[in-house]
């Protein structure tokens, strides 16, 4: 094909001009993308053979949006909106023609073309929200005016996608094609230019919006109170919303000023500086640092899990629901039963919310074989141990795996402390063990940390990592220390809210000031729905900390309904009047001074000695790289997004130097990494 430079082509033939994309890997809109799309619309204007045109691109994708990777950098190129509104204003149709995932300012690309059709499997969306923006080249304008603006709001606002069939129905796209793209498209758009279709122009058709400012006031208002939780803390989403009202209120150009401003006010603040950072530190994590290129992870074909109990069962419906055969081993028979019960009864209540079929269910739980003998898992390519934490267990099991694993099989724990070295030495093969710990609930939570041993294999660490991406984990490479990374950071945490309920501090502002910084939940809050006595029981309790007393008095948290909290029928919470005074006579029983603690104190001592730990962790060379603890607190702990995760809310908001003052002060011992940095 002829091309206009190294990633876009132009070829005519029988007067349908094919302009190509070819920009691996997802044919991001970057400066040669736009420069080589404007070349090839000037060559299109140029050319009076031209009767129409076809968008299409090359790989694994139609353009997946902006190049992230340009953003907050110096201009190049000629700008978006030129390229677009060159497309636009084109004076033959332009027929988009899309596969894979037409994202962001590729959907808006693709708005910008006369006509839009797809393959069967193509998804549309606009993701900016997730990036802390909004669609700042039209889309917020343009979508409302294709399937309305109730539809287009909670696109905008969820980042959700849509499928071909879906798009079909809702006049996004104009036919799906079977067979060659291409083709198909070129063959669409011979017939609209033989039969003199108009170049329909989304910006001109306000027909389709739903109604106007005034009837659609009370769709915006409603729309806002049904999601105020879900967008707390966020400023994308309200953004977004104010645009699809201009969308409705404003004449097209005048909506397009609105998305501008709001736009560029998005993209100097820090929210989407932190979004678009964990974008990049996600797929950063996947990658293992100094493994030889050239190593393949082995496929993994069939799953072993020991215990049934709510991980192991959790654990199990990962794999299941990815289509891989799970055999799921338990001591005792009731218990077998119940897990595997519970695994049905999990999926039966996804699909009677319409998430899948009931077939699907069936599929799923045929792909499990329960079991009661380790025996059954020599063929096993993975074998995960989901038992009780106790060293000599663990050791017990890892010691018989040995002898029962096919050579090769990966020998995995879900220890959430314990040291997977240790584990390891169990057996003949310390180079098959590593930890592989999931986060409760484990078929819900994104989060996989994969703890490598000191000598666990270069080969299966990575069959570990592309197992966690086959699950549609996010998953890190984690050091063997007491807690790995998560939990670690977690226990600096806890240390300090303990100490600061016996201060003067009341659990409930310790919660409150956690979860106005955005955290879903506070230490008090988890404690009580995680349960007062896990690890407690009334034989061994020496009554030495809160806890205990706590639990000697029957507060067992939500699930009895009293905790640091008491709970209604409806899981509403009021403080424990109990409880206070647990911790009232505790602190003074123990001499402990108490003074009014202000909001801003609980927040840093929480904060601070977790940012302290996690450069330690950085110190002693058990995370990769600092990015990757932010990813783990992100998708395991509810660390809210929009602050990018601890280690960059150290470096850009709150501020490394700040901190380790803070800390000195405090008394703490400071990781060389907080002062001198990452
Ligand atoms: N810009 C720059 N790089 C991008 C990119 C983008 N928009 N999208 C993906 N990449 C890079 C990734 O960083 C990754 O690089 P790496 O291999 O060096 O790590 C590579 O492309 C492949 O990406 P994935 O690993 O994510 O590949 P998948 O096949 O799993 O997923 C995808 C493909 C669904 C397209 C996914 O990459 C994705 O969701 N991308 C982001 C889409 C998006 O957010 N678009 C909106 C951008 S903002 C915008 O358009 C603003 C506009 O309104 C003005």
């Amino acid at each position: 094909m002829p091309a206009i430079n190294s990633v876009v082509s132009l070829e005519t033939n029988e007067g349908v001009a094919v302009i190509r994309v070819d920009s691996p890997p997802v044919n991001a809109l970057g400066a040669d993308v736009r420069d080589g799309l404007a070349g090839a619309i000037d060559a299109i204007k140029a050319d009076p053979s031209v009767k129409a045109a076809v968008l299409v691109c090359g790989g694994r994708t139609f353009i997946a949006g902006a190049d992230i990777s340009e953003f907050g950098k110096p201009p190049r190129g000629v700008p978006l909106h030129d390229v677009l509104d060159a497309i636009e204003s084109a004076p033959v149709p332009i027929v988009a023609a899309i596969h894979g995932t037409a994202l962001g300012g590729g959907l808006e690309t693709a708005l910008c073309c006369h006509y839009r059709v797809a393959d069967a499997k193509a998804k549309f969306g606009l993701p900016e929200v997730k990036l802390g923006l909004l669609p700042g080249a039209g889309g917020t304008q343009r979508l409302p005016r294709v399937i309305g603006a109730e539809a287009a709001v909670a696109m905008v606002t969820s980042g959700a996608q849509m499928n071909a069939k879906a798009a079909l129905a809702a006049g996004l796209i104009e036919d799906i094609i079977e067979g060659d793209l291409t083709e198909g498209a070129v063959a669409f758009a011979k017939r609209i230019a033989a039969e003199g279709r108009p170049l329909k122009r989304v910006r001109d058709d306000n027909s389709k919006l739903g109604g106007t400012a005034d009837s659609l006031a009370p769709m915006f208002a409603a729309f806002r109170s049904k999601n105020a939780k879900a967008f707390k803390g966020f400023e994308a989403p309200e953004a977004n919303i104010k645009c699809v009202e201009a969308a409705v209120a404003l004449p097209f150009d005048e909506g397009m000023k609105v998305e501008r401003t709001e736009f560029m006010k998005l993209m100097q603040g820090l929210q989407a500086t932190a979004q678009r950072y964990v974008f990049f530190a996600e797929r950063q994590a996947a990658k293992i640092e100094g493994l030889d290129p050239a190593t393949q992870p082995l496929p993994v074909k069939s799953v072993g899990i020991i215990g049934a109990g709510t991980m192991g069962g959790g654990i199990a419906m990962n794999f299941l629901t990815a289509g891989i055969p799970v055999t799921i081993v338990e001591m005792k028979q009731e218990a077998l039963d119940r897990g595997v019960a519970t695994i049905r009864r999990n999926y039966e209540n996804s699909a009677k919310k319409g998430r899948f079929s009931m077939d699907e269910v069936e599929a799923r739980m045929a792909r499990l074989t329960p079991s009661l003998s380790l025996e059954d898992l020599g063929q096993a390519d993975l074998i995960i141990e989901a038992v009780f934490e106790n060293m000599d267990i663990k050791k017990d099991i890892f010691g018989k795996l040995d002898r029962i694993a096919k050579p090769g099989a990966i020998l995995a724990s879900n220890t959430s402390y314990l040291d997977v070295d240790a584990i390891a030495a169990s057996t003949s093969r310390p180079e098959s063990v590593l930890g592989m710990h999931f986060f409760s609930p484990a078929n819900v939570m994104r989060l996989l940390e994969v703890v490598r041993g000191a000598k666990t294999s270069p080969q299966l660490l990575a069959t570990a990592m592309a197992v966690g991406k086959q699950i549609g984990k996010v998953s890190v490479v984690a050091g063997v220390c007491h807690g790995f990374i998560g939990n670690r950071m977690l226990a600096a945490r806890q240390e300090q809210a303990n100490k600061l309920i016996l201060e003067g501090a009341k659990p409930s502002d310790v919660d409150r000031v956690l979860t106005d910084f955005g955290f879903p939940m506070g230490p008090f809050q988890m404690a009580d729905l995680a349960g007062l006595d896990i690890g407690w029981s009334a034989e061994t309790s020496k009554g030495e900390t809160v806890r205990d007393r706590l639990c000697e008095a029957g507060l067992r948290g939500q699930k009895n309904g009293h905790g640091f909290y008491d709970y209604d029928e409806a899981r509403n919470r009021t403080p424990s009047p109990v409880a206070e005074q647990i911790i009232l006579d505790y602190a003074a029983e123990k001499g402990i001074n108490r003074r009014d603690i202000d909001d801003q104190e609980i927040l840093e001592r929480c904060l601070y000695p977790m940012v302290n730990e996690g450069a330690k962790i950085l110190d002693e060379g058990m995370a990769q790289r600092a990015s990757d603890i932010d990813i783990v607190w992100i998708n395991g702990y509810g660390w809210p997004v929009y602050r990018g995760g601890p280690m960059f809310w150290a470096e850009n908001d709150a501020g490394r130097a700040t901190i380790a003052e803070a800390l000195e002060k405090m008394g703490h011992d400071v990781s060389p990494k907080l002062v001198g940095g990452w």
